[in-house]
């Protein structure tokens, strides 16, 4: 990476008041900018065509030229987004990644301010692949970062040890989220989550959207609707289920509102160029906004979520930190004027990109202080920045129920993934229109393997809970939603992994394998190193070229078929997605189906698929699900799976006793070529087992029911050939 060959490091240094007067209006709206304009920039170029990163855009993963419009870095509030289009949302990670054979290079643009990344690719003259970027802020130094791989996975690492990683999310956070705005009452909260049931659903979370509160005052209840929040609460603690209610960051300006007296009496609101408290309007009418980028602003923000001051609020209830760009419906692009004022003296034009940043994190810090630190938090933000990973989930805004938001999708969430924000999501079932039954079919399928998995729908849309849609749709929608109970232990591990390296979850193919001819592949990702996801993303589609990469080969998540390398016409219905387990790896699943991962009672199968030289690895990490005992205590459990040789391992990395320990049902050995003659169990000392199987020749299975092992415990497997 070469900085600055174009020559582009420029900065236009703010000025003082009296030289200034280069007010600029724009659409109605004046920005005295009383310090001048200013900007800083700089050009970077690198030896390759393969850029990624600088997320959130809805478009393509891989960043193209952008000739006349660059890429927009600048936290919005966006109405009806649309795909293919490098234009700002909600928000954004200035960080970019460059990838090729030789090497992966990371460069993070450390700037708060709204920013503009053009690229361009190199002229037939400099022979060697090359692109060249310039990056322009609006204010703020120039302060850069380069991380230098050489692996797509070692930069993830390195600019994690920056930005900090994923928080290790509670377990039920990663089962499946229900929302929609509204839920209308208690009793359709309750009657929602009784369908559940009924229909055999498992759901670990229902979500209340703005209406649950008084007038939008944000940590009260509607006082006729949610007249007894408590009967939620309670209904859910005892189905082993979780509530999340939306805290927005606009303050509704009502002298009645205690929070809103608080905040002025404690001067702490954002104030505009006249240092009065800056009023705008959002959700509850007239609003202000506190200042987050002050720091007792936000200690006095997490002190809202203790028990005594959130009424009815438990435990089970989390946080959605929405509209935090922040979004001011009658504010320039709905957001914030520019010379607005905060904490520090900064304008708001030198931190726009981190206040939705701050609130997450305030909030994050709300919920962990309220259990003294004990308990994990779970918040969700729409706007974000470098480094929000540390404080929850994020999610792609309002996308809409079309067959190209399905899509775009998935390099959306790889590009955050890629951009150390892998706990990411879009709504499912797309937020505004009605989508048709196989679009919503389509739509759990791929939400399935989202980090993030939440159904989410706008007001004025029909209701579509799964039990809605006739059969077979409602059954697809079943299984999707199994599908992700079944994997929840090995996603739970990778949340691990990426909370201690920083590695992506949600992975683009060449993140995995060194192959140039999967540098444009955005339709199909790794999720970790083990399964491959070929989600449908077209309508009626009932065959579908699938390229299967690397050198080993790959098995059916389901039937077992096997692929081997290269490209294949599969044939797909509507039963699922083509999800295919990599040769060498091993995998834990829970086929049980239970009502939410919280029912931890619940047995494993252990899927092994050897590689082609009968190896293969696998590991496993489970905890209590909630607790910061993992940390605390090193309260946890880390199992290693190998096998070689015709031998399964379990080695124990870790483990404690606290941690709960759940038996083995089942181990399927996929990839065995011959005929097997026994299966014998090692344990302790020289003990010896014969164990009954199952042998498919044709499907290369070897099936071992009831081993009477548990998890957390070391033993050996092994199968002689007759
Ligand atoms: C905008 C959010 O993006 C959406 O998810 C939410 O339902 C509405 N605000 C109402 O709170």
């Amino acid at each position: 990476m070469i900085a600055n060959e174009r020559n582009l490091l420029k900065f236009e240094a703010a000025k003082n008041e009296t030289e200034s007067s280069v007010e600029e209006t724009f659409n109605g709206f004046t920005d005295s900018k009383p310090r001048g304009n200013t900007a800083v920039s700089l050009d970077f170029t690198f030896n390759t065509f393969y850029l990624y990163g600088i997320p959130e855009h809805a478009d393509a993963l891989l960043l193209r030229d952008t000739e006349e419009t660059p890429y927009r870095l600048y936290n919005l509030d966006v109405f009806e987004y649309e795909v293919h289009s490098p234009a700002a949302l909600y928000g954004h990670v200035p960080f970019l990644l460059a990838h090729s054979v030789d090497f992966t290079t990371g460069l993070l643009w450390l700037n708060s301010a709204e920013t503009w990344v053009d690229l361009e690719s190199g002229t037939e003259k400099e022979k060697l692949p090359r692109k060249h970027t310039q990056w322009i802020s609006e204010s703020g130094l120039v302060d850069f970062f380069v991380f230098y791989g050489p692996k797509p996975k070692d930069v993830s690492y390195q600019y994690s040890r920056m930005t900090g990683t994923t928080c290790l999310p509670p377990r039920w956070a990663l089962g499946y989220h229900q929302c929609r705005w509204n839920y209308n009452d208690v009793a359709d909260v309750v009657s929602v989550l009784d369908n559940f049931d009924k229909h055999n659903l498992p759901v670990d979370v229902l979500w209340l959207d703005i209406e649950h509160t008084d007038q939008k005052k944000y940590f009260t209840w509607d006082p006729k609707k949610f007249e007894q929040p408590d009967i939620i609460l309670q209904k859910l603690h005892q189905t082993h289920r979780k509530l999340v209610t939306i805290v927005d960051p606009h303050i509704k300006k009502d002298p009645d509102y205690q929070l809103h007296q608080a905040l002025l009496e404690k001067d702490f609101y954002v104030k505009d160029k006249e240092g009065r408290p800056y009023e705008g309007h959002c959700w509850p009418g007239s609003s202000m906004w506190p200042d987050f980028i002050n720091p007792d602003m936000r200690n006095f923000w997490a002190n809202q979520f203790v028990f005594e001051k959130y009424p009815y609020s438990t435990n089970d209830l989390h946080i959605w930190n929405d509209m935090n760009e922040p979004s001011v419906f009658n504010g320039p692009e709905t957001t914030m004027p520019k010379d607005n004022l905060h904490f520090g003296g900064f304008e708001h034009r030198d931190v726009h990109n981190i206040y939705g940043l701050q609130l997450h994190r305030a909030t994050a810090e709300g919920l962990m202080r309220r259990s003294g630190y004990t308990e994990r938090p779970f918040v969700l933000s729409r706007a974000f920045f470098a480094g929000s990973q540390r404080y929850g989930a994020v999610w792609t805004g309002d996308n809409a129920a079309t067959w190209e938001h399905l899509a775009v999708s998935v390099p959306m969430l790889l590009s955050l993934n890629i951009a150390g924000l892998p706990f990411c999501g879009a709504d499912v079932g797309g937020f505004f229109g009605d989508p048709s039954p196989e679009l919503m079919v389509r739509w759990y399928q791929l939400g399935a393997f989202y980090p993030f998995f939440r159904a989410h729908s706008h007001v004025d849309t029909k209701r579509r809970e799964p039990w809605l849609f006739e059969e077979p749709y409602l059954d697809r929608i079943r299984a999707a939603l199994r599908h992700r109970y079944n994997i929840l232990a090995y996603m739970y591990t990778l949340f691990h992994e990426s909370h201690l390296n920083g590695t992506a979850i949600m992975r683009p193919l060449w993140y995995e394998f060194e192959d140039e001819s999967l540098y444009t592949v955005e339709d199909a990702f790794m999720l970790g190193s083990a399964l491959y996801v070929a989600p449908v993303l077209r309508e009626h589609v009932t065959e579908m070229f699938i390229t299967f990469p690397g050198e080993e080969n790959w098995y059916h998540l389901i039937t077992n078929e096997k692929r081997s390398p290269g490209t294949f016409l599969e044939h797909v219905d509507l039963s699922f997605i083509p999800v295919y387990q990599r040769g060498g790896t091993v995998l834990t699943i829970q086929k049980r189906s239970r009502r939410s991962s919280q029912i931890i009672n619940n047995f494993y199968t252990l899927r092994v698929v050897l590689d082609s030289k009968g190896r293969s690895m696998g590991v496993l990490y489970t905890d209590d699900g909630s607790t910061f005992d993992f940390k605390a205590k090193s309260a946890y459990c880390l199992v290693r799976y190998s096998a070689f040789d015709q031998r399964l391992e379990s080695r124990l990395g870790h483990f404690s006793a606290s941690t709960f320990d759940n038996r083995i049902e089942e181990v399927i050995i996929i990839g065995v070529q011959k005929k097997v003659a026994k299966v014998l169990l090692h344990f302790e000392e020289d003990q010896l087992l014969s164990l009954s199987f199952k042998q498919n020749l044709q499907r290369e299975t070897l099936i071992v029911k009831n081993p009477a092992v548990s998890v957390a415990s070391e033993w050996i497997l092994s199968w002689q050939l007759s």
